[in-house]
C-alpha cells in the first residue's frame, strides 16, 4: 500500500525486504504507477549498483530508494537526471544531517574521499518511457568490512550521530523533485552549475575511460571534459580514478 513522504506528498511504497527497489519500481511502472512514485526498502537481497556491481547494505542501515519518473526530457538528456540526483542528495545531507559532501563524477557522493552514496539510473524507452533513479545512501553503519573501510563511509560515521532515515528520505525526495522540475523547465545548465560547485573531480588529474589528464569541466550534456595531450577529450561513461602527476 502506498503512503506519502511527510511534507513532500509523493506516493511512497515501503517494503521490508526486496531483491531490488529498482525492480519493484519498474514493475509498478508497468502496472501504471504515476510519475514520482517512491519505493523504499529496509533491506535488499540483490541491490543493483552501477556497472553490474552489487549494492550491499545491512538491514535497516541504509536509505535504499528508487524514484519512478515518467520523464518529460528527451532520452538523450536522461543521464543528466543522475547528476541532478547527486546534487539533490548533497543538498539533502546538508539540510537533514548538517553534513557537507563533495561529488565525484558522474554521481558518487563522497565524504573525506570515501563513498557515502551511489546513484543508479536505469531506463526503459517503451512502451511508455520510464526512468528509475536509484539512490543508496549509507546512513547508520558504524563500520565497514576491512576491504571497504578506506573506501566507504556513512552519515553516522561522518557526523557521530544516529541519523534519521525518514528525515533524509523526505529531504532527498523533495530536493530531487525540485532539481528535476528545474531541469525540465530550464535544461541542464542550472544542474551543471550546482554540480560544478559541489564537485572535487574538476581540477584533479584523473584516469577515466582510458584517458589520463586533468579534469577541467562538465560538458553541456554531463560528459566530463579532460585535457589530455593538449586537447579536450569527452568522457561519457565509466569510473574516474586519481592519476599520479607526471
Ligand atoms: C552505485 O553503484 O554507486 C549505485 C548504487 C545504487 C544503489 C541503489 S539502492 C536503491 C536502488 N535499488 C537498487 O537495487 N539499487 C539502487
Amino acid at each position: 500500500m502506498a503512503t506519502s513522504v511527510p511534507g513532500v506528498g509523493a506516493s511512497v511504497v515501503r517494503l521490508a525486504t526486496v531483491d531490488s527497489t529498482q525492480r519493484v519500481a519498474f514493475d509498478l511502472a508497468a502496472d501504471g504507477a504515476p510519475d514520482g512514485t517512491v519505493v523504499v526498502a529496509d533491506e535488499q537481497r540483490g541491490g543493483r549498483g552501477r556497472r553490474g556491481r552489487v549494492w550491499h547494505a545491512a538491514p535497516g542501515e541504509g536509505l535504499l530508494v528508487s524514484i519512478l519518473l515518467r520523464p518529460r526530457l528527451a532520452p538523450l538528456a536522461w543521464p543528466t537526471l543522475s547528476l541532478a540526483a547527486a546534487v539533490a542528495v548533497a543538498e539533502a545531507l546538508d539540510a537533514a544531517a548538517g553534513l557537507a559532501v563533495r561529488l565525484k563524477w558522474p554521481n558518487d557522493v563522497m565524504a573525506r574521499g570515501r563513498k557515502l552514496a551511489g546513484i543508479l539510473l536505469e531506463s526503459r524507452p517503451s512502451p511508455a518511457p520510464v526512468v528509475v533513479v536509484g539512490i543508496g545512501l549509507n546512513v547508520a553503519q558504524r563500520d565497514f568490512p576491512p576491504e571497504l573501510a578506506d573506501r566507504a563511509t556513512s552519515v553516522a560515521i561522518e557526523t557521530g550521530r544516529a541519523a534519521d532515515r525518514e528525515a533524509l528520505l523526505g529531504a532527498v525526495v523533495a530536493s530531487f523533485g525540485s532539481w528535476r522540475r528545474r531541469a525540465e523547465r530550464e535544461g541542464f545548465a542550472p544542474v551543471r552549475e550546482r554540480w560544478l560547485a559541489l564537485t572535487d573531480t574538476v581540477g584533479r588529474r584523473v584516469t577515466a575511460d582510458g584517458i589520463t589528464g586533468e579534469a577541467v569541466d562538465l560538458d553541456g550534456d554531463g560528459a566530463l571534459l579532460v585535457r589530455a595531450d593538449g586537447r579536450l577529450r569527452r568522457v561519457v561513461s565509466g569510473e574516474v580514478a586519481d592519476a599520479p602527476r607526471p
